[in-house]
């Protein structure tokens, strides 16, 4: 006889905007083996294309909105409420364009991922990309990380380069950005959820599966 499922680890994941990082975890978790199961979007404004992409895969959603709160951590609260609410032990953020206060840090500590568009600590803060070209380098890339009280600073999971080609613009170097952030975003989130992610510090190091 089949063993039954190994049961998986209850993530949410925090949107803003088009949710193309969300559709990518989406698409690896309907890989039965893959080890997240997202079990809320939660977004900070509605309306917004993510919240399609997380009803179109029958995925609960919920809005925190921004505006509703005194302050943010107010705010932040709320997100980690709605989270647990739905069971949610990680947050992932994709594309999430608030910062989270330090309540929400220590109600999931090292447990918030976040994917940021540039080699942190090069560019962090919302123009990364434009940031990128504008300062003339060659290479820029993706970066995972765990979050922590400062803004894209978090201990560092995985990074992939990514050369800047000359005539890219914001749109073509976006592009392939994003196509390494939808390719290592969903194996990153399938590590952490098997528990192979060590923090030590600043030092993250894969524990091999035995
Ligand atoms: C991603 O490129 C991410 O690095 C940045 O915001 C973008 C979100 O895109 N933080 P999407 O909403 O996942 O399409």
């Amino acid at each position: 006889m089949a063993h039954p499922p190994a049961p998986r680890f209850p993530v949410a994941v925090l949107v803003s905007g088009s949710g193309s990082n969300l559709q990518a975890i989406i698409n690896a978790a309907a890989d039965p083996a893959y080890a997240a199961d997202i079990v809320a979007v939660i977004s900070d404004r509605p309306g917004v294309r993510a919240l399609d992409r997380a009803s179109a895969a029958a995925i609960p959603t919920a809005v925190v909105a921004w505006k509703d709160f005194a302050d943010r951590a107010a705010f932040s609260n709320a997100i980690c409420d709605a989270a647990q609410a739905h069971g949610a032990e990680a947050l992932i953020l994709a594309g999430f364009m608030r910062i989270l206060a330090p309540n929400a840090i220590a109600r999931f500590p090292n447990k918030i991922l976040n994917t940021h568009p540039a080699l942190l600590p090069a560019f962090p803060g919302a123009h990364a990309v434009p940031e990128a070209i504008a300062h003339g380098v060659k290479l820029t890339g993706v970066t995972i990380h765990f979050v922590d009280e400062e803004v894209d600073h978090g201990p560092i999971i995985r990074q992939v380069a990514v050369p800047i080609e000359p005539g890219d613009t914001e749109a073509t170097l976006q592009s392939r950005i994003q196509a390494e952030e939808h390719r290592v975003y969903p194996e990153v989130i399938d590590a952490f959820a098997r528990g192979r992610l060590k923090v030590a510090g600043r030092a993250v190091s894969w524990k091999e599966l035995v």
